[in-house]
């Protein structure tokens, strides 16, 4: 028995979607299929009372997996796979007490998530949301030395928090457009980027002072939350652009609304938030030099339907007991 908390459809490209796989195989009997049918998210409750006596999981970044759904869901549950490669919404340590495996979703989203990372930033740096309004409203009178100006990654030195999966695949990207030096902080040096990309392990601070764009693409840790708050923000150069693609509970929020009121940096783009979706009345939306995206970092439809495929085949292989092509080692 599994429980799917989001609603059967249909993939928009050809392939076959996660609803098809599974409802294929359910009518295999290799599965019966309880399937929470809509978009919006399963309120907590009813995610507890479907979940109760199920053998399987697949959930969304959106759902949290905490002790109570865990203790809801009672000692058949085996397998939780979920449609992400983020997995800060599972409690990681009540999962791995009760044996539970889990499957995810790791890199068949990093190009589409590199290649909106880059373009969140160019967005960003030459400041192409406001330029566009500015044509829609009248704001174009005519050409301006210096109007609508922004900052160009020629010559810059680019610094990358986290640099893993789609860290390095958004500094390869970033390469070509005549960056001079990549500066990175994480756990642990990673000594093939250092030859690839010419790129140099440093601290935090270090990272924070000498870059001209910083682009966040860690995992959400306890270690991670909050990680760039006023202090880091204050540490960065007045002219720099902060890019955020991994969880918004790195970023203190208030802290940077006040760095880019205050002009500690010059622009923001996040394409993740707390919480999300962001309040329309949040003070970051009132902001010129802010640009905020959906999350919409994995959302091309080619790269949503082999997540969607691979979240289904993670979930089969664990019910199974076979291994799984994307398992999480707990
Ligand atoms: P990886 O595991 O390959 O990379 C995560 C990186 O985060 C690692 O390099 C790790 O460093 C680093 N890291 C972990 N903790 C810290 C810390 N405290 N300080 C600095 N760095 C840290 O994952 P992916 O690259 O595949 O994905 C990264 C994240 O991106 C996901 O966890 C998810 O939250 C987010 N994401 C967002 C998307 C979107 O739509 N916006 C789409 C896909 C992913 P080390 O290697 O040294 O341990
Ligand atoms: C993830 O996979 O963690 C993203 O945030 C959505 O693709």
């Amino acid at each position: 028995k599994i429980l799917i908390p989001w609603r059967r459809r249909k993939a928009a490209t050809q392939g076959k979607s996660l609803g098809e796989q599974l409802w294929s195989h359910g009518k295999s009997k290799c599965c019966s299929i309880q399937q929470w049918d809509s978009d919006e998210p399963i309120p907590p409750s009813e995610l507890r009372a479907g979940v109760a006596g199920k053998d399987g999981l697949l959930c969304l970044l959106s759902d949290r997996i905490d002790k109570e759904v865990l203790d809801a869901a009672g000692p058949t549950l085996k397998v939780i796979s979920t449609l992400s490669v983020g997995y800060d919404h599972l409690a990681i340590p009540e999962i791995k007490k009760r044996g539970i495996r889990v499957g995810y979703t790791p890199d068949i989203l990093t190009d589409a998530t590199a290649e909106l990372t880059v373009a969140l930033l160019l967005t960003t740096s030459r400041r192409l949301t406001e330029s566009a309004v500015e044509v829609k409203n009248g704001g174009w009178t005519t050409w301006k030395p210096l109007w609508m100006c922004g900052y160009g990654l020629s010559g810059s030195t680019v610094g990358i928090i986290g640099l893993g999966r789609i860290g390095e695949a958004v500094a390869h990207r970033l390469k070509p457009f005549g960056v001079q030096k990549f500066l990175y902080a994480g756990r642990h040096p990673k000594p093939e980027a250092d030859v690839e990309l010419g790129a140099e392990f440093v601290p935090l601070n270090k990272l924070a002072e000498e870059s001209d764009f910083v682009i966040v693409t860690c995992s959400l840790t306890p270690e991670s939350q909050g990680m760039c708050s006023r202090d880091f923000f204050c540490k960065m150069k007045k002219t720099s652009v902060f890019i955020n693609t991994s969880r918004g509970a790195v970023v203190n929020q208030d802290d940077l609304y006040e760095a880019l009121v205050n002009g500690h940096i010059a622009a923001a783009g996040l394409d993740v938030t707390t919480p999300e979706p962001l309040p329309a009345d949040s003070p970051l939306l009132s902001l010129k030099n802010c640009v905020i995206l959906p999350h919409i970092g994995s959302a091309t439809y080619a790269t949503r339907n082999k997540m969607s495929v691979l979240a289904a085949n993670n979930l089969l292989a664990g019910l199974k007991g076979e291994s799984m092509p994307s398992e999480l080692r707990l």
